[in-house]
Order: C-alpha cells, then sequence, then structure tokens
C-alpha cells in the first residue's frame, strides 16, 4: 500500500519504509520486542545511544541536542514514523521531535502511558516512577492533566532502578528493598495505578506485583506499541507485506556487555548491530 504523507527527506512515504525507534541506550529494546510483538511485518530501525546514556540526569538542552542528531540520523534512514521509546527523551524533547518532522507520525512513550493510567484507575490517583529529568519536567502529569485536570499524580525519582535492571537483579533482595523503599510516598497517598515510567521498568513488574499487589501496573512498552499501530492505521502506514522485516540496531557505543543486556532486554537475539557516533 503506497501512501500520501509528505516526508521532509524524500518527499513521500510509503508502508514499507521503517518506523524509527530510539532510546537513550539499550532500554528502548522493550519497545521495539513490544513492536514486534503487536505489529510483526513492520520493519524497524533503532538508535541507542549508548556512548552518551544514561540521559535521565542530563539537562535538557543537551537531550534535545542529543535527540536532534538522532532524529536526522533515523530521516536519513527514511523511516515513515518515529517511536520515542525512552521516557526522559519525550518528556523534554517531544515537541521538538514533531518540529522536526512536520506531519509524520510521532509516538512518545507518555503520551500512550498517561491515556493507559486514566484508563486503568478507578481511584484518579496514578503513581509514577522514572528518572529524575523525566520527574523534574512534570511531563506525565501535564499528559494526564491534558486528559483529565482532576486526577492526582505522584512522580516519585527511581534512579537506582536502573542500575539494578541492567545488572539483571530483577528478582534480588537489594532491588526488593530498593522498590519498597522508593514505593512508600506513593503508597501513602493511596495510589491505585503506577506507571513504569522508565524503559528498563517493565522487567520489574513481576518483583512490584509481588510487593504491592492491589496496583495496576502501565507497562508503556505496550500502550506504546498499541499506540503505534493506531497510528499508522490512522495515516494508511501499515505494512501489510508478507515479507520477513528487516529490523537494523544501531549504537553510538558497543560496551562489553551489550549483547547480553540488549538480548534480555529485546527477548531474541541481537543481530546486525552496527555502530555510529553522532555528533
Ligand atoms: N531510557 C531512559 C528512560 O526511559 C532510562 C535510561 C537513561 O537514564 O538514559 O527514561
Amino acid at each position: 500500500m503506497w501512501l500520501l504523507v509528505r516526508q521532509p527527506e524524500s518527499g513521500i512515504m510509503n508502508s514499507k519504509q521503517p518506523i524509527g525507534v530510539f532510546d537513550s541506550g539499550v532500554g528502548g529494546l522493550t519497545v521495539v520486542r513490544a513492536l514486534m510483538e503487536r505489529l510483526p511485518n513492520e520493519n524497524i530501525v533503532y538508535f541507542g545511544d549508548t556512548a552518551r546514556v544514561p540521559y535521565g540526569v542530563k539537562s535538557r538542552n543537551t537531550i534535545e541536542e542529543f535527540t536532534m542528531q538522532i532524529v536526522e540520523f533515523l530521516l536519513q534512514h527514511q523511516v515513515k514514523s518515529l517511536v520515542i521509546a525512552c521516557n526522559t527523551i519525550a518528556a523534554v524533547a517531544y515537541k521538538r521531535v514533531q518540529q522536526m518532522v512536520g506531519n509524520m507520525p510521532v509516538l512518545s512513550v507518555i503520551e500512550a502511558g498517561a491515556q493507559e493510567a486514566l484508563k486503568v484507575t478507578r481511584n484518579n490517583h496514578i503513581g509514577v516512577i522514572a528518572t529524575n529529568t523525566t520527574v523534574n519536567s512534570n511531563a506525565y502529569a501535564r499528559a494526564v492533566h491534558a486528559h483529565n485536570p482532576d486526577t492526582r499524580v505522584l512522580s516519585q525519582a527511581t534512579p537506582l532502578l536502573v542500575s539494578l535492571v541492567e545488572e539483571g537483579w530483577l528478582d534480588h533482595e537489594v532491588t526488593r528493598l530498593t522498590v519498597r523503599e522508593y514505593l512508600k510516598p506513593i503508597l501513602a497517598d493511596d495510589v491505585d495505578t503506577l506507571i513504569l515510567g522508565c524503559t528498563h521498568f517493565p522487567h520489574l513488574k513481576p518483583l512490584i506485583k509481588q510487593e504491592v499487589p492491589h496496583l495496576e501496573l502501565v507497562d508503556s512498552s505496550i500502550t506504546t506499541a498499541e499506540a503505534t499501530a493506531q497510528a499508522l492505521a490512522a495515516a494508511s502506514l501499515l505494512n501489510t507485506s508478507e515479507q520477513t522485516p528487516d529490523y537494523r540496531f544501531y549504537v553510538s557505543d558497543i560496551p562489553l556487555r551489550f549483547q547480553t543486556i540488549g538480548e534480555r532486554f529485546l527477548g531474541r537475539s541481537l543481530e546486525q548491530i552496527e555502530m555510529m557516533r553522532l555528533g
């Protein structure tokens, strides 16, 4: 199916062009995994800025500058839509990305997570766990309030959880105690729904469920894949081809443990990784 939406680089887009997915590092592979499951025909190009991760402690200006470089790189791959898999990037640079790409669909984990949380909450008290920069930006609260200003949103920065997930300590006593400590203010506020507002946190779902069984957990990777499917359908850009999809992974550095961590996040073997320095 050929489409008729304008793209800044090439002038036209078609459904066989890849979806561009990007993140500060390896974490966005959770979103790629959800996209592969929800949209198995789609070609995907991924960029993870592994040389400059973490973004979650960096300033808005720096993140915007890095993001513009990543988007330029993905546009060179003739992507038909962009998925901002990184909560921190989505929190501070979403508008900037939209301005750069004109009418191309741009999906953000934050908008998808906020909408899902509003569907799920029964008492209108939503909690968010995320990086420092995401929490400081107040992006989740703004996204929720844009739909329902009467909802209470309590955000908690949980930076240690990023390293614990990368370490693979998904069912470890240290992680359990850290989660317990971080969740105290959220639970004290009678929150019934918790947005996992960081690429790494879907891996902690079983542990958090054990700790607080009554909390509804919003996994932004799944909600973003669903939102992507809907946006592509609306733009007549869904790839209906039966061809085996093409997956390409670009990173700005290949640290020693990249393969192991990446495969855990992606849930399958990670092939076709290329290194690409930006900036
Ligand atoms: N990908 C980031 C996020 O979802 C977490 C890692 C980082 O701090 O860069 O917020």
